[in-house]
């Protein structure tokens, strides 16, 4: 697996996986008929670093897609905020549980830190993301604070949503 900085020509394998994520309803407060522009948009918005990780095809692979996840890193706030970055994953369902969210947060972290951020801050971790909940805490992100039934899940009802931090210092 390569973890690279997105281009033009990857765009549509993002949007692919950012529609699948969003559709399920379950991980991001962001309506699934959101648009490929305002998703692409939000995903490459100003002061946005955006990569892709690209799994290796067998010969002949032609079933299989190359671009298996993304992340975006941008500052949290303007101006006297934008010492703090914030963060987007995503990975493709078929390609959860490899490692490849573990290794596009590993990249995140070192990237952010070599743009020059201070911090990183996840502003709506839901707590009932258990693979994303563990993996951020297992990179040292903290939860700082939980909002009580912060999310509408679409089969638990009302659940709580966790500010995750950690210093990059
Ligand atoms: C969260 C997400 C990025 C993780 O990506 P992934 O490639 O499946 O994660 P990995 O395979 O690297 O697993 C990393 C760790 O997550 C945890 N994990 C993964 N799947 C899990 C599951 N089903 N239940 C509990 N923990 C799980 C484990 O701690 C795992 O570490 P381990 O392999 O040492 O056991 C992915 O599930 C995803 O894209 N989900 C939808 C979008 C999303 O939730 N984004 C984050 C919003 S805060």
């Amino acid at each position: 697996m390569r973890i690279y900085a997105a281009t033009e020509a990857d765009r549509d394998a993002i949007w692919e996986i950012f529609h699948e994520v969003i559709a399920a309803e379950e991980t991001y407060p962001i309506s699934p008929d959101i648009s490929r522009n305002d998703a692409l948009a939000y995903w490459f918005q100003s002061g946005a670093h955006a990569y892709v990780a690209a799994q290796r095809l067998g010969f002949g692979g032609k079933q299989e897609k190359p671009i298996v996840g993304a992340y975006t890193v941008h500052p949290n706030q303007a101006g006297g905020g934008a010492h703090v970055a914030n963060a987007a994953f995503i990975v493709a369902k078929s390609a959860r549980g490899r490692g490849i969210g573990r290794a596009l947060g590993e990249h995140c972290l070192n990237e952010a830190r070599r743009l020059g951020f201070r911090a990183m801050q996840f502003n709506f971790v839901i707590s009932t993301n258990e693979a994303a909940v563990k993996l951020w805490q297992d990179l040292g992100m903290k939860i700082v604070g939980t909002l009580p039934g912060a999310f509408r899940h679409p089969e638990k009802g009302y659940v709580d949503v966790h500010v995750m931090f950690r210093s990059l210092l």
